[in-house]
């Protein structure tokens, strides 16, 4: 989709001034746009015909019902949104800050002494399971949790991306998969079967969470996929998919990580192929990381 006279007079209605593109795609696009000297995200989709636009368009809906719902488990992200010309826009207040993954690998990189290297990662660890946990307790599931969605704010969690969201008790229809690095075994197998809707629940987030979580404290994937890191982007999904039913979990040695074995153990307890085997929620696994 590209910025045009049409997407100008939108910015315009809107009172918004466009900054710069962060992301260019068919018929979406990625804005940073500013207001009153505020910087904010502005995304855009053109309503297109096929079944993909239309699913597209759906979740923008569904990501900006959710935000103006529970702006208090949302970090205050919902600035507004709205339809004009067959174009869907929601905007967001931008995040000050950095993605934990950044904060996790300075860590790492920069404290030479381990036990205190250690004491800052967990620190960070349990900020992003209590922000779970506290999404968990106020009803909701996020649906799409992986490193790339979550940030820190000064001392605050902050996650992007709620179109997957869904109230604990109600199924979201438009979920048909996640993110293949972070997604639970189960969901790989319901994805195979591509176009249906997939069930997501809190034992598939507690896993998705784990898998987070164990690429902060070690920088790698949890998922030992058997291909090399250049090369994964471009396996094809069938494979891939393969991988994460089998799901081989590395162990922290396998990665070059500093060793904690009581961390490990709860993370390869989210990260269990059998669903039951997992924290029954988030909350529970953020009770377990607590203790440590
Ligand atoms: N509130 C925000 N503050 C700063 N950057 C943001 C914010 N929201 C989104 N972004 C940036 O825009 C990118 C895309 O945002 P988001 O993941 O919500 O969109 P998407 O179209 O659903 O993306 P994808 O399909 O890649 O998951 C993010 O990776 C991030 O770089
Ligand atoms: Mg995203």
């Amino acid at each position: 989709m590209q910025l045009n006279n049409e997407t100008e007079k939108l910015l315009g209605e809107i009172g918004v001034e466009y900054l710069e593109t962060i992301a260019d795609r068919r018929d979406t696009l990625v804005l940073k746009v500013v207001r009153g000297g505020k910087h904010m995200i502005l995304k855009l989709h053109s309503d297109g015909e096929s079944e993909e636009s239309k699913s597209k368009a759906k979740l923008l809906g569904r990501e900006a019902e959710i935000l103006s719902q529970i702006p208090y488990l949302t970090n205050h992200l919902y600035v507004g949104h709205g339809k004009s010309d067959g174009k869907h826009w929601l905007l967001i207040r931008e995040i000050d800050g950095q993605e934990v993954h950044q904060a996790a690998k300075h860590y790492r990189e920069s404290i030479s002494n381990q036990e205190e290297r250690t004491s800052h990662i967990m620190a960070l660890l349990l900020k992003v399971s209590s922000f779970y946990d506290a999404l968990y307790a106020g009803g909701y599931l996020h649906g799409d949790v992986q490193p790339a969605h979550t940030y820190l704010e000064r001392d605050e969690i902050t996650v992007i991306d709620w179109g997957l969201a869904r109230k604990i008790d109600e199924p979201n229809l438009l979920y048909k998969g996640g993110f293949i690095y972070f997604v639970a075994p189960e969901i790989a197998g319901q994805m195979r079967s591509s176009g249906l809707p997939v069930e997501y629940t809190p034992r598939a987030e507690v896993y998705a969470l784990g898998a987070t979580l164990f690429m902060f404290y070690t920088g790698s994937l949890a998922l030992d996929f058997g291909i090399p890191k250049a090369d994964l982007r471009k396996a094809p999904m069938e494979q891939k998919l393969q991988r994460v039913i089998e799901n081989r979990i590395f162990s922290f040695k396998d990665v070059g990580a500093d060793p904690h074995p009581a961390l490990e153990e709860l993370l390869r307890k989210s990260l269990s192929t059998d669903p039951a085997e997992r924290f029954e929620t988030p909350s529970v696994f953020h009770r377990y990381l607590l203790g440590l």
